[in-house]
């Protein structure tokens, strides 16, 4: 019988390193990336109205009103590939309320990632940021810096990737990440993401594996 997939949340601060996990995580364990402000930001892109009142509420750094998120994220997971190849949601839930409302649907994940970074390195993460809108992927002018002249060139940053304004967000992620860590506290792994982006992965590599090992071992038994 095959087991059932990987259903894995990850949170932490603005610039911890959430998107660059996914990328690592997507790759070895073939998970669906669903990322909130991914979604977020393309329908800011298409210019519709939700898109609009999304990208007021994301200039100030605050959380983007759940009857645009709810409904956006929960028609993701809900797709045959998330539920066939299993997901990774990133960013979400963030608050209380869209914590409830996936526990009113029992979706609920395996594990819980939490990425623990110091406040210091969260700012010089984001002035530093960089993204490939060919390839999408993200760089670090000092720590993950393009390969070459060509990528170099074309990469752009973030409206919401200032000093100013990710202070905003760090306090949005103060006043709501206690509550939704309560709702998850037995499914928490917590991660020190101060080190390189490798050693963070070979962590969360490793509890991966074991909660698959698990779920194949439960699966197997019953
Ligand atoms: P979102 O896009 O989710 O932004 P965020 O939470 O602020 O997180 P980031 O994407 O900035 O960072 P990350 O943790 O993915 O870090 P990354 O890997 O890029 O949300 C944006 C906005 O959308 C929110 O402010 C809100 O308005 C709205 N929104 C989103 N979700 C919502 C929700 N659920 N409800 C309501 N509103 C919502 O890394 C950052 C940089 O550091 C990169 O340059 C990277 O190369 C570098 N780096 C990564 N890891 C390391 C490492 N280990 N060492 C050195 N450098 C590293």
């Amino acid at each position: 019988v095959k087991p059932e997939p990987l259903k894995i949340m990850i949170s932490g601060a603005p610039a911890s390193g959430k998107g660059t996990q996914c990328e690592l995580i997507k790759e070895k364990y073939g998970l669906v990336h669903i990322s909130a402000g991914d979604l977020l930001r393309a329908e800011v892109a298409s210019g519709t109205e939700n898109g609009k009142r999304a990208k007021e509420n994301m200039e100030k750094g605050m959380l983007v009103p759940d009857e645009i998120v709810v409904m956006m994220v929960k028609e993701r997971l809900l797709q045959p590939d998330a539920q066939e190849s299993g997901w990774l949601l990133d960013g979400y839930p963030r608050s209380l309320s869209q914590a409830k409302a996936l526990e009113d649907l029992h979706i609920r994940p395996d594990l819980f990632i939490l990425l623990d970074v110091s406040e210091d390195a969260l700012i010089e993460r984001v002035v530093g940021r960089r993204l490939d809108p060919v390839t999408e992927k993200i760089y670090h002018l000092k720590y993950s810096p393009p390969e070459n002249e060509k990528i170099a060139s074309r990469l752009t940053q973030r409206f919401d990737d200032t000093e100013e304004k990710v202070k905003l967000r760090l306090q949005t992620h103060h006043r709501n990440v206690e509550a939704v860590l309560s709702v998850y506290k037995d499914l928490i792994f917590k991660v020190d993401g101060n080190a390189p982006k490798e050693n963070v992965f070979t962590e969360i590599d490793g509890a991966l594996s074991s909660v698959l090992e698990q779920k194949s071992g439960t699966d197997s038994a019953s």
